[in-house]
């Protein structure tokens, strides 16, 4: 079978081509492994399509034969069979008069792909994609006009879909459907727009229109006719987005990733002004029984938060990563699942919480992304408010995650009196001077540079911590091994004795996260322990910790903090240090290999 993780982009307006490719670029991080853009020119669909990025493929059209005011246009990641130009999007009918761009899975493509095969349908790609235009050309062979067939044709595919569709029936219309997978509408004064995410449409317009589950949108310029696919309209809802296009950008840093690390004390700031409401919403969701999950870097704030909570609340919760949710809990009834997932998207942390529900528990949603399927699934839901992640790693959302369940913490200590009211206050003011104190361990990172160079060679990395900052060794961890493709493991730092020590010899880097909280004497007989194998020791310290200093070979100093801080500030430097190395390592440290940012399937 052959899924995917994708961008899509469709427009009406002039020039279509070019703001196709110009808003597939901004998708691309969502997929990158090929590339391809329809557009209805002389009442026949011109398709050009093929493996690679998009600036290789943009290098090799003919724009001659490109030229149009109604297009369509996909960016692709494959998980399963050669990327190639056979199964890039848009595909194609029999007739070539309708082209279809998805980003989703179709679970009984095979059924309905054999059926049209009945039918005499012929089909050139091993895409699940590729039976939707077909399926509309049956439609339509038997009477039925573009959107009606597009409807009909949805009603028999299961699975997920977010898909654009144009057509030389109707040549200035663009039909978008929605289910499962995003797609967001956009209007503005030269045209109308379609895409996965809103900063693809940011360039052309502000006003944008999150599609929901199961609807239908006909788009013509100047007009937009919203349906749900089982029948009925929809008034549709406009709003304007605040972020500029700028904030999508890179603001002059060479990559998205470093921008977002620096992005980081704004995304934090706005993210403290979370209403109170909506804090009070989701903490009345939260009882004795909580279960955190989520997946990558959203699960290392899950278990970071579970520390949080049993240290200031006295609950144990408990974190479990959603890949393995299903297998690992089992009594749900009157509980709380608080699902962690930047994107809102993730097959993984999506499927936990459907089955959680099933089981009777309440959803709590942590995400960045208002409008997407947690946001949809979630009895209450907190929006961190990052703005866009570009990178593919995630920084900046990890940080708000970190925030907001720091915030959502302390407002359930006060509500179940766990937290006294001046206790309260004083937690909430240490929070607020986190931006400042990022900011601080900012201006420090030009040493981190230094010491990515020293260390850019090595081919093995342990990250260790104790007790909450174990959270933060991981994500150091992961952050290193994702970009640098550096072996990289992130555990207890107690565990070392029970077999990883073994692997410890001369010169093996071991990086420490060594705050002056209280699990410091300990960390600091555990380095103890690597130094008397050879181990060569980089401690992230608290600013001043002169015996730290002389244990370490190498060290950074994070400014004095509250405890309640130090996961945050111990992270930048983590995060500064992975970006470096995969520079100095020749690599993109935005587009990883293997690797997609919203990865929706499981
Ligand atoms: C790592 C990373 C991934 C994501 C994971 C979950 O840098 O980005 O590990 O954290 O795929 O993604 P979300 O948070 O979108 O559910």
């Amino acid at each position: 079978m052959v899924s995917f993780v994708c961008g899509i982009f469709g427009c009406l307006c002039d020039g279509a081509p070019q703001v196709i490719l110009d808003g597939l670029k901004r998708l691309e991080y969502r997929g990158y492994d090929s590339v391809g853009v329809a557009v209805i020119n002389n009442n026949k669909i011109a398709l050009e399509k093929d493996k690679g990025r998009i600036d290789q493929f943009i290098g090799g059209l003919d724009e001659t034969r490109l030229y149009g005011e109604v297009g369509v246009g996909h960016t692709r990641w494959a998980t399963h069979g050669a990327p190639c130009k056979e199964n890039a999007h848009p595909h194609l009918d029999c007739t070539k008069t309708i082209a279809v761009v998805h980003n989703g899975v179709l679970e009984n493509f095979l059924q309905l792909r054999e059926e049209l095969a009945r039918k005499g349908h012929h089909f050139t790609s091993n895409t699940d994609t590729e039976v939707i235009p077909h399926m509309i050309e049956e439609g339509m062979k038997a009477g039925l006009p573009l959107k009606e067939a597009v409807v009909q044709a949805t009603k028999s595919i299961k699975g997920s879909m977010a898909c654009i569709i144009i057509g030389t029936s109707e040549p200035n219309k663009m039909i978008c459907v929605r289910r499962e997978s995003p797609l967001v509408i956009g209007v503005g004064p030269k045209g109308a727009y379609c895409a996965s995410d809103i900063p693809a449409l940011l360039p052309f317009t502000k006003r944008v229109l999150i599609m929901q589950d199961d609807t239908i949108a006909t788009l013509e310029r100047g007009r937009v006719n919203l349906e749900e696919i089982g029948g009925g309209a929809v008034e549709p809802q406009f709003s304007n987005v605040t972020w500029d296009l700028k904030m999508a950008e890179k603001s002059g840093y060479p990559h998205f990733m470093i921008k977002e690390i620096y992005d980081q004390p704004v995304a934090i700031r706005d993210t403290l002004k979370v209403p109170e409401t909506f804090l009070d919403r989701a903490a009345d969701l939260l009882n004795d029984k909580i279960y955190l999950s989520g997946s990558g870097t959203s699960y290392h704030a899950c278990l970071s938060t579970s520390y949080m909570m049993s240290r200031l609340l006295g609950i144990d919760v408990r974190p479990v990563l959603s890949s393995e949710f299903n297998e690992a809990v089992s009594d749900l009834q009157g509980s709380t699942v608080v699902a962690v997932s930047q994107s809102g998207e993730t097959a993984d942390t999506l499927s936990a919480v459907k089955y959680a529900k099933g089981k009777g528990a309440k959803i709590l949603g942590i995400t960045n992304t208002l409008g997407s399927s947690i946001t949809v699934l979630s009895n209450a839901y907190i929006c961190t408010q990052s703005g866009p992640e570009i990178g593919v790693a995630a920084t900046k959302t990890f940080l708000t995650q970190l925030t907001a369940l720091d915030l959502l913490t302390l407002r359930v200590g006060l509500k179940k009196g766990r937290i006294s009211e001046g206790d309260y206050r004083s937690m909430s003011q240490q929070m607020n001077r986190l931006p400042r104190l990022i900011e601080e361990t900012l201006g420090r990172c030009e040493k981190v540079k230094e010491l990515a160079l020293k260390y850019s060679t090595r081919r093995n990395a342990f990250f260790l911590a104790r007790g909450i900052n174990v959270a933060t060794a991981m994500e150091g961890a992961l952050k290193l091994k994702e970009i640098s493709y550096i072996h990289a493991e992130g555990y207890p730092a107690g565990e070392s004795k029970h077999g990883p020590i073994s692997l410890v010899e001369r010169d093996f880097l071991c990086v420490f996260i060594a705050p002056r909280d209280a699990t410091r004497g300990r960390v600091i007989g555990n380095i103890m322990e690597m130094k008397a194998r050879g181990a060569e020791i980089f401690s992230i310290i608290t600013e001043g910790d002169e015996e730290l200093k002389e244990v370490s070979n190498e060290f950074f100093e994070v400014p004095e903090a509250p405890d309640l801080l130090y996961p945050m500030l111990c992270t930048v430097p983590l995060q500064v240090f992975a970006y470096h190395v995969a520079n100095f390592r020749g690599l993109d440290p935005d587009k990883p290999r293997n690797l997609a940012k919203s990865v929706t399937v499981l």
